[in-house]
């Protein structure tokens, strides 16, 4: 009989190493490492109201947004579990203004990890599912940890990955040869692998999207949208159907499961800003996980993974998901920019 145990994480990372070679032991231990820290947010998130977690921590971050409580400890968890293994020259984060070196007295690493502690914290107070996003690159060898190294284009990524703490807490990972999914035991405390190469299908007929926001939209946004909700009626030909989650972790996992086409488009509210998300550690992440599920990822305009960042924090539009409509959308936005 085949043998029906499940696969732990630890072990998928080791035969990564031991038999495909596609990882080396720093990179291992990277995602065990960021895993535990999941683990441990996890665990904070689902204490709720009994842990003393939930509302505003009264500061903000390098952006001008209200960190909740748990931004902050979620970002502290992090910042703990890495700094000490070896394996990284530095750490960036959204709640952080500059990146984090690794101090003195531990030894440094080659790699560069960047993530959003805590993804969608709107969501916190009203028990809805939040997450964790990471992305790890390489430390150029020339250069000192600082700002300057992290700004590489998101096809440099080495892995990139989410933890979304739902109705059960999932870990999805990509090292860059398909996206893998792992629940978490609560009881054993182990990530076990429950789903591997995750595809999104091309075709779909449901879309994310904060339609509050369509007064600021530009045209080719505006005339996208319109023609979903003509529905069967309309140059479509077939209804299509809206969720959104306001949590970017819990939208991606939704279509990598089932499909459709997350957007959130530059808009008019704030015509200086390029979007509302964050290329180095929403967007960029999302697109490695999305590609590599098939998917597409782009600024409306641009291949995500192509663009060269110029800031830590910028800001980027983002339409990814299942390519039929990605490439639709990014074909309206580039018809109407000739
Ligand atoms: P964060 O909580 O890390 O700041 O990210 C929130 C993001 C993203 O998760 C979500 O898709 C989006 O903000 C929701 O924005 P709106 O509240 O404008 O809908
Ligand atoms: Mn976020
Ligand atoms: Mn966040």
């Amino acid at each position: 009989m085949a043998d029906a145990k499940p696969i732990s994480l630890t072990r998928f990372l080791l035969e990564q190493q031991r038999d495909q070679g596609r990882i080396n032991a720093d990179l291992r231990l990277l995602i065990e490492v960021v895993a535990r820290a999941c683990k441990r947010i996890s665990i904070a998130v689902g204490k709720g109201a009994l842990g003393g977690v939930l509302g505003n921590a009264g500061t903000d971050n390098v952006q001008g947004e209200a960190q909740k409580k748990l931004d902050v400890l979620s970002n502290e968890i992090l910042l703990e579990a890495n700094e000490w293994g070896g394996h990284l020259a530095a750490l960036a984060s959204e709640e952080m203004d500059d990146p984090h070196p690794i101090p003195h007295r531990y030894p440094k690493g080659e790699y560069l990890l960047v993530f959003d502690p805590l993804d969608g914290s709107s969501n916190i107070d009203v028990n809805i599912s939040v997450g964790t996003i990471f992305s790890v690159l390489r430390c150029p060898a020339d250069i000192e940890p600082g700002e300057q190294a992290f700004l590489q284009a998101g096809t440099r990524q080495v892995a990139a990955g989410y933890a979304v703490y739902g109705s059960s807490t999932v870990l999805v990972l990509t090292l860059g040869d398909g996206v893998h999914a792992f629940t978490l035991d609560r009881e054993q405390g182990t990530f076990l692998l429950t789903q591997s190469d995750m595809r999104i299908p091309e075709q779909t007929s449901e879309f994310a999207i904060n339609m509050s926001n369509l007064r600021h939209w530009e045209p080719p946004m505006r005339q996208y949208i319109e023609e979903l909700l003509a529905g069967r009626t309309g140059v479509r030909e077939r209804d299509f159907n809206m969720r959104w989650v306001a949590s970017m972790v819990a939208d991606v996992h939704r279509i990598l499961t089932r499909g459709g086409i997350f957007i959130y488009p530059r808009d008019m509210k704030d015509p200086d800003k390029p979007g509302k998300l964050r290329l180095m550690y929403e967007a960029n992440p999302m697109a490695m996980i999305v590609e590599q599920a098939g998917g597409a990822a782009t600024d409306g305009r641009l291949r995500i993974l192509d663009i060269q960042p110029e800031k830590l924090h910028e800001r980027v539009a983002v339409f990814l998901g299942s390519k039929d409509e990605v490439e639709r959308v990014t074909r309206y936005h580039r018809e109407a920019a000739t």
